[in-house]
């Protein structure tokens, strides 16, 4: 799961995605090095609380491009990470990898999630159930529940 801090969307997509399989190892990053080494933004951490999940122990790190070694899927938040993480692969097979993570409830409309950072209390509660459905879809797709 990747945004672009790793402090609002991603953690809170991760935590989600978590709760709904225990046969997947997920994780999350940002494009960006701004909060390398934080905790969740509070706002993420209470949306989660309030819908019992806990992601106060993710600790944001940069997206690398090992990631594309690392994971069978990468779930971009929104259109710009979309971009950024492509311009990071080697190769059809790694851009093969990454999918707008709206594109699951909406297929090829490419919508972002949007960045709910500078926004108030209800931008949380709006990322919570897009990522929430997207998540489901997920599951239901690869049969993983
Ligand atoms: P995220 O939100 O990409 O969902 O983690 C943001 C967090 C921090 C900033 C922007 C977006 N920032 O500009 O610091």
């Amino acid at each position: 799961m990747v945004c672009l801090g790793n402090i609002c969307r991603s953690p809170l997509a991760q935590g989600i995605l978590e709760s709904k399989s225990s046969k997947l190892i997920v994780d999350s990053a940002g494009t960006a090095n701004y909060h390398t080494g934080k905790s969740p933004d509070f706002r993420s951490v209470n949306i989660a609380k309030k819908n019992n999940i806990d992601i106060n122990n993710q600790i944001a790190r940069q997206f690398s491009s090992l990631d594309f070694e690392k994971f069978d899927k990468i779930y971009a938040m929104d259109n710009d990470n979309y971009s950024k993480i492509i311009s990071l692969a080697k190769n059809q097979s790694e851009i093969n990898k990454v999918e707008l993570i709206l594109n699951e409830i909406s297929p090829k409309e490419f919508q972002s999630v949007p960045d709910p950072y500078y926004g108030g209390k209800d931008g949380f509660q709006n990322i919570y159930d897009l990522l929430n459905s997207a998540c489901d879809k997920i599951i239901e797709k690869y049969e993983i529940r």
